[in-house]
């Protein structure tokens, strides 16, 4: 008798079959769910654009405040070293660009080095970016963020500077967050960095200003998402039968987001032959935005293994910027 062991090359999953799959998952939760990064199709972006525009969401604003007061304090400790900007989920890039001049400024040589799953995405963000700035060095990784990270350790000779800036920590609870930086620690070496934006615990009144914004942003930002489903999976969400609501939950100190079922309703989605029972007032979860203290940043830091060079703040103290390093063993 003989035995074979095989190796299944890999067949890709469809796009849509794995959306679907997350669908069904998530709906068949209880309570229900949906993840939040399922926001991010065009129109979903065009409306995170627009919520960074608004008075109320001050997110943008305060970081980008920081990096024009306090860049070049909060990157010295990176002058004249030869560095991939390893930019994660840049949106259009416009508060990269203040680092990226800052850093040139204080004599580091700069590559630029946006990753992103989106080739149409990279391909606006890299145009503007060298249009704008004719003699950067520019490689946008059309990737999964880890594997590129783990291809530029072994592809150039240069240190790592990583970008994960707006506050996307905050789109992770508090485990995953560790989950996620330690997996970045991981992929990174001795010498490399990471500029972390962590937004701050703060009055409640203007968290829930931020994220219920009375212009209605923020709502048609989260209804868009059923909108996608209808969309990409034939499902037939009627969207004036769910509402927008953000709350702040104080004991984890989570901005939360739901998308509420005003009445009983049956949603039939196609890709899936199936159907979802709504009661009234029913909840999809659909967002955490969670906030910080200056000792949750530290313990952060503390148990996925990193040591915190410097930190920046807002005049307002609402928002914090941190420039961390790598401590390993070399
Ligand atoms: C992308 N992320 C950091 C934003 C946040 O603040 O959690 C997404 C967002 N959701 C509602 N408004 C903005």
């Amino acid at each position: 008798m003989s035995y074979k062991t095989l190796t299944a090359g890999s067949v890709p999953t469809s796009n849509s079959q794995a959306l679907a799959i997350e669908v069904l998952v998530g709906l068949s939760e209880t309570p229900k769910r949906l993840a939040s990064r399922l926001f991010y199709d065009d129109e979903g972006s065009r409306l995170f654009q627009a919520i960074t525009e608004l008075d109320e969401y001050y997110l943008t604003r305060s970081e980008l405040e920081i990096f024009k007061e306090s860049g070049p304090e909060l990157l010295g400790h990176l002058a004249g070293q030869s560095l991939n900007v390893v930019d994660l989920g840049a949106g259009d890039g416009h508060k990269t660009a203040v680092l990226l001049d800052h850093l040139r400024g204080i004599g580091a040589d700069v590559r630029y080095v946006p990753i992103d799953i989106s080739e149409g995405a990279m391909r606006t963000l890299t145009e503007s970016m060298q249009r704008d700035r004719p003699d950067l060095e520019i490689a946008g990784l059309v990737s999964e963020y880890f594997e590129g990270i783990r291809w530029l350790a072994h592809e150039s000779g240069r240190n790592n500077l990583v970008l994960f800036l707006g506050s996307n920590i905050g789109n992770f609870d508090r485990a995953h967050a560790r989950g996620f930086l330690r997996q970045l620690w991981n992929a990174l070496g001795p010498g490399d960095y990471v500029l972390l934006g962590f937004d701050l615990k703060k009055d409640i009144e203007a968290l829930l200003n931020a994220y219920a914004d009375p212009h209605g942003v923020t709502s048609a930002f989260n209804l868009n998402l059923l909108h996608r489903l209808n969309r990409e999976l034939g499902a037939n969400f009627d969207l004036d039968q769910f509402r927008h609501y953000g709350t702040y939950n104080a004991r984890t100190g989570a901005m939360e987001s739901y998308l509420v079922s005003l009445v009983r309703q049956t949603v039939r989605i196609e890709a899936l032959q199936c159907q979802f029972e709504f009661q009234p007032w029913e909840p999809i979860h659909t967002e955490y935005s969670y906030k910080y203290l200056e000792s949750d940043i530290e313990s952060l830091a503390a148990y996925t293994g990193f040591r915190i060079l410097d930190r920046r703040f807002d005049p307002k103290h609402w928002f914090c910027s941190t420039l961390w390093a790598v401590e390993k063993a070399g």
